[in-house]
């Protein structure tokens, strides 16, 4: 659809396009047509879903009423269910549920929550893998391409109650201090979705980043130590970015090593650099990497150093640096630069506004939210903020038990995050035994594991814009990276994956990466080096190589 609307556009230009290029002279090429996509002829024909029923009407969302959105979302339902059996319960959670259109997903239910503690799902549905985006920096909302209910029907949640869009009672929120209580709750809200939309008997899958490193493994803990596949039969779990160990083990120990393999974006002066790694050295990091990060591992792996020791705070410290350096410099991307770009929910890009989308009254009623004063990450109250999460981190405990019960989790780490360091959770993965043998027995950064991402018809787009329409009309949307894109690692059931160019989130820095990962998730492909389509392309082109300019 955006493709007639760009090939319009271009037949009126073309001819004028060299003049106006203030950049440089368009290069004179034969007009080229673009392939195009035939969709199939009923495809938009509206048919009676199967989730709607009596029970399902209250939470239907009309599609078309979404402010500011100018296009149909879709079938979706959304409000709050309660999180016991008690349908009043003031104690309740907020979700938004897209079923798919995608034929393979009959037997599927998959979830997506965002982390914090206390930050809205909605940051994920808006900016990473939602039907539709407004990303940072632009004027609207747009069609996802790489919409993950494009694979299957989607599930987001806002959790534990009093985040986002989920109603608490008066002083409920300061009582979930531990992921049990997080788990159970969501548990009690899970039951009550899952026979709403009568979903009984599906596969689950669990999906998020950061703090939902900590969430996800132990709901799936807790949903498979039930037995009772009726609701809770977790089938695979994804956690991306994930909070899964102690700071001096995920930030404090790796920062350094971190900061010199990516020295020229950070940019820092010699004599920094220098004091950094003497200071890294005297603390132990480098010698805690070089023993963590060996294949097989040794042996158990000793707590990292205390990033509490005098000097030892490098991390702080390199922050401080770069912002000198650089005044926009983001830990969730690295190669973020001045200005910050405007953004509806203020994060991950670090303007905040003008406009905060979901604390608007019309767009709180179309998505069936309780009138709520909306903050993107918000109710400091929440007791695992204050006095913070009883429970060890989930690579200690929760993440072992759901490989061996499931063989199918995946952990997926950007590169550009400063806030989680891949390193980290690699060596948190060294750190835990399951089924049968402790971490990795060989490198997952070895040559050969290549990630690959397949190619799409909007990188044709761009170069076609690049090299016929110096000033866009309208910027290409289905634009995503493609090709050999990072590492992938599978043993035992655990898959390690690496992604070039991600920061903290990668459905929204390298969204055809995300895409692959759930299709891997979901069975759909064998391993993520396969070099092939995705699975749901169509159209005169391939994903195994570049489109040709
Ligand atoms: C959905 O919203 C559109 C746009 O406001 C409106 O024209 C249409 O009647 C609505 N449909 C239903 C079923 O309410
Ligand atoms: C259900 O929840 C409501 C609201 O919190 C409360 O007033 C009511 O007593 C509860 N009912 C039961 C049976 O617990
Ligand atoms: C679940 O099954 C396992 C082994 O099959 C059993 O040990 C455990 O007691 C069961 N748990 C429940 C809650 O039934
Ligand atoms: C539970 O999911 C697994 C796939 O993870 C599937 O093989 C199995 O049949 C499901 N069990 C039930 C009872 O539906
Ligand atoms: C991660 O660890 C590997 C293996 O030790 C090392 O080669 C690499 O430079 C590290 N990368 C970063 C970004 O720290
Ligand atoms: C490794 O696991 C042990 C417990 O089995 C724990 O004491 C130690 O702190 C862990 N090390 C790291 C780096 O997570
Ligand atoms: C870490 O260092 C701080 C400051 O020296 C100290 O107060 C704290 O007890 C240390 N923590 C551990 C676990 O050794
Ligand atoms: C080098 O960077 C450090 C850390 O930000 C700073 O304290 C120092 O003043 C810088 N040196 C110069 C010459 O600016
Ligand atoms: C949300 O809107 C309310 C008014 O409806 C306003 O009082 C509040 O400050 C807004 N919150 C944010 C974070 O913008
Ligand atoms: C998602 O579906 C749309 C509509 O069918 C299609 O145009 C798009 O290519 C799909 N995305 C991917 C990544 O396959
Ligand atoms: C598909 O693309 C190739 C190469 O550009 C072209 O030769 C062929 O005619 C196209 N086929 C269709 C059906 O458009």
């Amino acid at each position: 659809m955006h493709l007639s609307v760009f090939v319009a556009a271009l037949c009126g230009i073309t001819s004028v396009a060299a003049l106006q290029s203030p950049h440089r002279r368009a290069p004179v090429k034969p007009k080229r047509a673009l392939p195009v996509q035939h969709e199939a002829k009923n495809a938009h024909q509206k048919r009676q879903s199967s989730y709607l029923t009596s029970k399902s009407a209250k939470f239907a969302v009309n599609g078309s009423a979404i402010p500011e959105v100018d296009f149909d979302i879709g079938e979706s339902y959304a409000g709050t269910l309660s999180i016991s059996s008690n349908a009043t319960d003031t104690n309740a959670l907020w979700f938004w549920f897209f079923p798919s259109e995608n034929a393979d997903a009959g037997d599927e239910i998959v979830i997506w929550l965002n982390g914090g503690p206390g930050c809205s799902s909605l940051d994920g549905l808006l900016q990473e893998n939602g039907p539709f985006l407004w990303q940072s920096g632009t004027y609207s909302p747009i069609k996802n391409s790489y919409a993950w209910t494009n694979l299957t029907n989607m599930v987001w949640v806002d959790q534990p109650i009093g985040t986002g869009f989920s109603p608490a009672a008066p002083g409920a929120p300061p009582k979930i201090k531990n992921e049990k209580d997080v788990a159970e709750d969501f548990m009690g809200f899970w039951k009550n979705f899952m026979e709403t939309f009568d979903l009984t008997g599906r596969k689950v899958y669990i999906t998020g980043e950061s703090y939902a490193g900590q969430y996800i493994p132990y709901i799936a803990y807790y949903m498979l130590e039930t037995n009772n596949t009726d609701y809770y039969n977790v089938s695979g779990i994804q956690i991306n970015d994930p909070s899964i160990n102690y700071d001096d083990t995920l930030i404090y120990a790796p920062a350094v090593t971190h900061l010199n393999a990516y020295s020229n974006i950070f940019g820092l002066n010699q004599t920094f650099m220098t004091s950094i790694n003497e200071r890294a050295e005297k603390c132990g990091y480098f010698q805690f990497m070089d023993y963590a990060l060996s294949f097989p591992p040794p042996t158990k792996i000793p707590t990292a150093p205390n990033s509490s020791a005098p000097g030892c705070d490098v991390w702080d410290d390199i922050i401080a640096a770069a912002v000198y350096v650089n005044p926009c410099f983001n830990i969730y991307h690295l190669i973020d630069y001045c200005p910050y770009l405007w953004d509806q929910l203020g994060f991950p890009s670090l303007g905040w506004g003008p406009n905060d989308y979901f604390n608007r009254t019309d767009v709180q009623a179309a998505i069936h939210a309780p009138a709520t004063d909306y903050t993107i990450c918000g109710d400091e109250t929440l007791g695992l903020i204050d006095p913070g999460d009883e429970s060890i981190p989930s690579s200690l405990f929760a993440i072992a038990p759901v490989i061996e019960k499931t063989n199918n989790v995946i952990i997926g780490h950007g590169w550009l995050d400063f806030l989680l360091l891949a390193n980290g959770t690699l060596i948190s993965i060294q750190n835990m035994t399951w089924n049968g043998l402790q971490g990795f027995q060989t490198s997952p950064y070895a040559d050969g594991d290549n990630f690959f991402v397949p190619y799409h018809p909007g990188l044709a787009e761009v170069l076609y814009e690049i090299d016929y329409q110096p000033i866009p009309p309208t910027p290409a949307e289905n634009v995503a990276g493609a090709g050999l894109l990072g590492t992938t690692h599978t043993e035992r059931g655990l898959t390690f994956v690496t992604v070039n160019h991600a920061g903290h989130e990668i459905p929204q820095y390298v969204p055809g990466a995300a895409y692959r990962q759930l299709e891997f998730l979901l069975g759909r492909i064998p391993s993520l080096t396969v070099r092939g389509d995705f699975t749901t392309q169509s159209g005169n082109y391939t994903g195994t190589t570049p489109p040709s300019r």
